[in-house]
């Protein structure tokens, strides 16, 4: 019997992987200090936790709207409307089970077989998957480092743009990099955007997860923008939320029609208690929210001191998300190494410090020599954080 021959097109997070070999490095009995995934080791809000109990009690068992709860959808629309300066309303929200269903669904609907789809590399492995997936043509695009951290190549990018180019995947506050755009930046990708009659995917699942005061910035508030832009919106990260599968997909009622009809033929519906009771507690949300980032603070204040410290390594504190992404290339040749991969595994055998690398998030450039590595710090606790990080400085600089 044969399989779809289009499985051979089909990615997957090759950081489950890196989880899979750090469980098993643990169960011969080493310690592991987990930085390799981005799940959080922070408990759900307890009054998120609690409505959910009282809606299940209450019998919110059945199946609901395949477009979510309107409750949900409708604060939903004004929360995520509000922070980025620009009105939604409940025809412009359908819920998700999480948020990386956004990301199919956006191409099943905007995107023809042979389309050419400009996605971030390194960057969040699901969209290439997907892309290839669903027949389009992946088109990758870069970031430059620079002494603050990374910047996008507008003039690469803009080069790589053909009439076939029909959506661009915009992920600001970004997984691995942590880069956030400049408003210059921003304006030029929506400059090109506008240009070039593109659909643009904004992956927002880190929108949140910013530890300075400044106001964030988002696409879809520069003019021309909010009705070409899809907004993957998760409450995974918020609230530490990530095994609850709860998201949205948010842009212009015409196209989230569309994506309500893969709802219908997909999951029917997300699950209905969860929905009322974040419809509930979404507007008291904010001191819970706080407490997580506080804590999350903490660990990269901690991380980039220890990181820091050690000979070779200089990386800039980033002012989101939850990833760091150190070059370690002078480490690795002060470590006669030059295979990353290799590199990672002596570096858990030698310390327990598991980490993803730059190869996990997208093939290298041809002409890329820097070598980098991904440390998350939202499953790992300031002890560890310490002993580990001071294993790994220990070995680097024996
Ligand atoms: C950039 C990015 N987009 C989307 C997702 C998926 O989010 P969720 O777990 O809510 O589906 C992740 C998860 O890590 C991510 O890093």
């Amino acid at each position: 019997m044969k399989l779809n021959k289009k499985l051979n097109q089909l990615g997957t997070e090759t950081a489950f992987a890196v989880s899979a070999e750090a469980k098993s490095w643990s169960e011969k009995g080493h310690k592991v200090f987990p930085f390799h995934l981005g799940d959080i080791n922070i408990m759900t809000p307890e009054n998120i936790r609690e409505a959910t109990i009282k809606y299940l009690n209450d019998k919110k068992n059945g199946y609901c709207d395949s477009k979510g709860v309107p409750e949900l959808r409708d604060v939903l629309s004004h929360d995520v409307g509000s922070k980025r300066g620009v009105r939604y309303n409940i025809d412009n929200v359908v819920i998700q089970p999480g948020g990386k269903p956004t990301i199919w669904k956006f191409l099943a609907t905007t995107m023809n077989e042979g389309d050419e789809v400009l996605y971030p590399n390194p960057g969040y492995p699901i969209y290439e998957s997907q892309i290839r997936y669903q027949g389009g043509i992946p088109i990758p695009y870069s970031y430059d480092e620079t002494e603050t951290g990374f910047a996008i190549d507008i003039e690469k990018l803009r080069s790589s743009i053909t009439n076939r180019t029909t959506a661009f995947i915009y992920n600001n506050y970004q997984n691995p990099l942590s880069a956030s755009s400049s408003i210059d930046e921003m304006e030029a990708l929506a400059e090109l955007a506008i240009e070039n009659d593109l659909w643009v995917l904004s992956d927002d699942a880190y929108y949140e997860i910013r530890y300075n005061d400044e106001s964030p910035l988002s696409i879809v508030n520069i003019p021309g923008m909010k009705e070409r832009t899809i907004i993957l919106y998760t409450f995974s990260k918020r609230f530490a939320m990530t095994g609850w599968r709860i998201g949205a997909s948010i842009g212009p009622k015409k196209i989230i029609e569309q994506i309500a009809r893969f709802n219908v033929n997909d999951e029917s519906c997300t699950n209905h208690f969860i929905q009322h009771a974040l419809a509930e507690t979404l507007e008291d949300s904010s001191p819970y929210s706080e407490k997580i980032l506080s804590e999350l603070k903490d660990r990269r204040d901690l991380c980039i001191a220890s990181l820091n410290s050690i000979e070779g390594i200089n990386v800039p504190k980033p002012d989101s998300t939850f990833y760091l992404f150190p070059n370690i290339t002078s480490v690795m040749e002060s470590k006669d190494c030059n295979d990353l991969d290799a590199f990672r595994i002596k570096a858990l055998k030698a310390t327990g410090v598991s980490f993803c690398t730059r190869n996990h998030f997208g093939k290298p450039k041809n002409n890329e020599t820097d070598q980098y590595i991904r440390l998350a710090y939202s499953g790992i606790n300031n002890s560890d954080i310490k002993e580990g990080l001071a294993l790994l400085k220990a070995w680097i600089e024996e």
